[in-house]
């Protein structure tokens, strides 16, 4: 597998026009990145390459592709949604939703300072978890049998929310489905944060969807009581408590939390996975069923707002950064001459010749990499190379819209023809009235009174050029 080694802002990935590095993890680079539609139409989106280090490891490469395929299939709302895999020069790319939120490890590290994440907040964001990840578990086939997915790396850093509030799981990049899918096996590596891994996962490595809830449990008993339940000195430490030791209870480290939710967290953390929550939706309904005890209804916007709230300048900073990124990519569009930008094309509403870009699918069946070999679309007279991205609009044909001299001669001409009319009218009517025109018994009576008859010429006047402005306006 070839790798882009030297991708960079403005290097375009099939459709998409990459705009800026967002993260770095172990398997691999996250972009913010763009599709280009016609008429200003853009989309902003996420690209996830495989880092080069790592990607001539077919084994990688493998889980990587697992990834995609999985998570495609896996649709709701607390999910990131898989728009596309993509193929450059044999460079696999996977292309998602873009989250305009932030991950709970940064909340998490922003609330240290500001007195924790308020419980309803906790509930709310906990609950959409529990929803997100018993749809992945709850993901079949298509003969409509469980595929038995695992996320195996439920960790603050790979569930974000968004600035609206919306809970987000990201990352299916170790998930696993029993038996179908690749065998993440990579001698040496363990995948997963350990700290957020389950007893399981370090021992047997027999997993299904109750070590996700071993996870979430550690996520949340972090997030409540800003203390980590398993963290040692060393990783053999860390690991050694996720075996052997049970966390100090909840209520000694946080004594406000109510005494069901450290019980279901708790029960949450259990080593063996039979003492555990049998699935998320039921962890979930005890969870909401605590949020209605505890009698503060919190709303996805409460949430958002908090988070907004308590990230504060991360927010502007990320938005601004994601803002001037696009304005860059609009410079270099202007530049190569490829049309209007989204921005130029506000208030101009003049008719536009349709492009024939492939629109953003909305979703994502069956994935399948798409070659760049692919014909290009039939609607478009002039097709762009398919590494690059699609202009924003073609140039409007002749037929549709003159070019603006030409307009402009032409409506000289008319002018001066108009105006040639209007002197011929007066001298008729100017000849008529001195006896030098004969004319006909009706229209002498109007000619009689000259006033009349320039108003009559006016209005005529008038008439013609509201028609001929209504035809150029075609
Ligand atoms: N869809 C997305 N939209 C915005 N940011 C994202 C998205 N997916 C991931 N990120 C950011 O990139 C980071 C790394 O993404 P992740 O999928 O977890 O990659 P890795 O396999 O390297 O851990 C996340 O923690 C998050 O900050
Ligand atoms: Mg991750």
């Amino acid at each position: 597998m070839q790798i882009l080694s030297d991708l960079k802002p403005g290097d375009t990935l099939g459709r998409y026009e990459i705009l800026m590095p967002v993260a770095r993890g172990g398997m691999a680079a996250v972009w913010a990145a763009r599709l280009v539609g016609s008429r200003g139409f853009q989309k902003i989106v996420a690209i996830k390459t495989m880092l080069p280090e790592i990607g001539n490891d077919p084994a990688f490469e493998a889980m990587f592709l697992d990834e995609a395929r999985l998570a495609s299939r896996i649709r709701h709302p607390h999910a990131v949604e898989i728009v596309e895999l993509g193929d450059e020069n044999g460079v696999l790319y996977i292309v998602m939703e873009w989250v305009d939120g932030d991950t709970i490890s940064t909340l998490n590290k922003q609330v240290r300072s500001t007195g924790g994440v308020p419980l309803p907040i906790l509930l709310r964001i906990a609950s959409s978890i529990c929803a997100g990840l018993h749809a992945a578990h709850e993901l079949r086939d298509d003969e409509g049998k469980l595929v038995d997915l695992v996320h195996r790396d439920i960790s603050p850093q790979n569930v974000m929310v968004s600035y609206d509030g919306i809970v987000k799981i990201v990352d299916f990049g170790v998930a696993k489905a029993t038996g179908r899918l690749h065998e993440t096996r990579v001698v040496g590596q363990l995948k997963g944060k350990i700290p957020y891994l389950s007893p399981e996962q370090l021992t047997s490595g027999k997993v299904d969807r109750r070590s996700d809830i071993f996870s979430l449990g550690v996520l949340l008993y972090t997030t409540l009581s800003g203390y980590h339940p398993f963290r040692g000195r060393s990783d053999a430490k860390t690991m050694e408590n996720i075996l052997r030791f049970a966390p100090v209870p909840l209520r000694e480290l946080v004594p406000d939390v109510p005494f069901d939710l450290a019980v279901a967290i708790e029960r949450a953390l259990a080593k063996d996975p039979a003492d555990r929550w049998n699935d998320c939706a039921s962890f979930q309904r005890t969870l909401d069923q605590i949020a209605i005890a505890i009698g503060t209804p919190v709303t996805d916007g409460d949430v958002g707002r908090f988070v907004r709230e308590t990230l504060g300048d991360i927010v502007a900073e990320r938005r601004k950064k994601l803002a001037t990124a696009i304005q860059l990519a609009d410079s270099r569009m202007s530049a190569r001459g490829e049309g209007r930008t989204a921005s130029s094309i506000r208030g101009d509403r003049r008719k536009q010749a349709p492009a024939g870009n492939t629109p953003l699918p909305a979703t994502f069946a069956g994935i399948l990499p798409v070659s760049l070999e692919e014909p290009p679309p039939k609607s478009s007279s002039q097709s762009p190379p398919a590494s690059l991205a699609l202009p924003v609009a073609s140039a409007p044909p002749a037929l549709v819209t003159p070019a603006p001299r030409a307009r402009r001669r032409w409506r000289r001409r008319i002018s001066l023809a108009l105006l040639l009319v209007l002197l011929l009218l007066t001298g008729a009517a100017l000849a008529a009235r001195a006896g030098i025109l004969p004319v006909p018994g009706e229209v002498h009576d109007l000619l009689r009174d000259g006033r009349s008859l320039l108003r009559s010429a006016r209005e005529l006047l008038r008439g013609l050029l509201e028609r001929l402005s209504a035809l150029l306006a075609d």
